[in-house]
């Protein structure tokens, strides 16, 4: 499908889903979370795909934000029935797949909040990051105030969202707001790396893997164990389980089927 906000290419068993309005700073208009989200329909039904990488076209930001414009004349009422509508960042959220976030430049308000609802996110040493709605008399509205203090802790998140500042990726590395940082030209090598390893393991295991991570973020200590081991006793159903095992007893690589 042809889309007017972002380019999705393939690179083997990675989609690519890049934003591009470059003169905008890759601003996110409704119509680019729109699509976002049927490029992840798709991409959550192709076996093909094992991996999602999401960047900014350009060379200047990831998402400088939601689309201000937008806000200017939206009533409150509109607001509300647009919560209504499939929202981008639970679809992320729930994609069952990993989700990696190349942080290219900017990253602020909601590209900074898709960063968040993302699995694994690596910034260019170029990169800035913040959430800085307060400046425009507003406040995240993407689960910002929700997931940052559950990724770098309750004063550091306050912080960021009432002073509005913008951080390095370094300072952001630092406080555990991204993964990692490295070189701004070697920032795609290095993501395609990680993409490239988890696409190697076995698919079911990656879902289920990802599946007890992010429960770890909404249940008690002990609901969590619980469904930790309800997904480990689930694994043992599969051919994937079998062939791990028997691939290391018999000192050869596996083949995973995914099932
Ligand atoms: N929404 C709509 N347009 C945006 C935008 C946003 N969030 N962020 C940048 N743009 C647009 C600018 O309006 C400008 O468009 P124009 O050329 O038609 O005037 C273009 O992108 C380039 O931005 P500009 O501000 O000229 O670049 P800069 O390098 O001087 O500054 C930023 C970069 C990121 C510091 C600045 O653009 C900025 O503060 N953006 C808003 C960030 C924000 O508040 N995000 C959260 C929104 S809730």
């Amino acid at each position: 499908m042809a889309y007017e906000t972002i380019l999705v290419e393939r690179r083997g068993p990675v989609a690519c889903i890049r934003f591009n309005r470059p003169d905008k700073l890759n601003a996110m208009s409704t119509k680019m979370k729109d699509e976002i989200l049927d490029a992840l329909a798709t991409a959550e039904t192709d076996d093909g795909v094992r991996v999602v990488v999401f960047t900014g076209q350009g060379d200047k930001a990831f998402v400088a934000g939601a689309d201000i414009n937008e806000f200017k004349d939206r009533t409150a009422v509109e607001q509300w029935d647009l919560y209504q509508q499939p929202f981008l960042y639970d679809g992320v959220d729930r994609f069952s797949k990993p989700i990696i976030a190349m942080i290219n430049g900017y990253c602020l308000g909601g590209g900074c909040e898709l960063a968040l609802a993302c699995d694994i996110r690596i910034a260019s040493d170029r990169a800035q990051i913040g959430q800085p709605e307060i400046n425009i008399g507003i406040i995240p509205g993407g689960g910002g105030s929700q997931r940052l203090p559950r990724l770098v802790g309750l004063g550091k998140a306050m912080q960021l969202i009432l002073t509005g500042d913008r951080i390095s990726a370094v300072e952001a590395h630092r406080i555990g707001l991204v993964d990692e940082v490295v070189p701004h030209d070697q920032l795609e090598s290095k993501t395609l790396e990680i993409a490239n390893k988890i696409a190697e393991k076995s698919p079911i295991a990656v879902k289920l893997a990802k599946q007890a991570v992010k429960a770890s973020a909404r249940m008690g200590i002990e609901e969590g164990l619980r469904y930790e081991q309800t997904l480990f006793s689930l694994i043992f159903t599969t051919h994937d389980k079998n062939e791990g095992v028997r691939a290391f007893l018999e000192k050869r690589p596996p083949r995973w089927t995914g099932t």
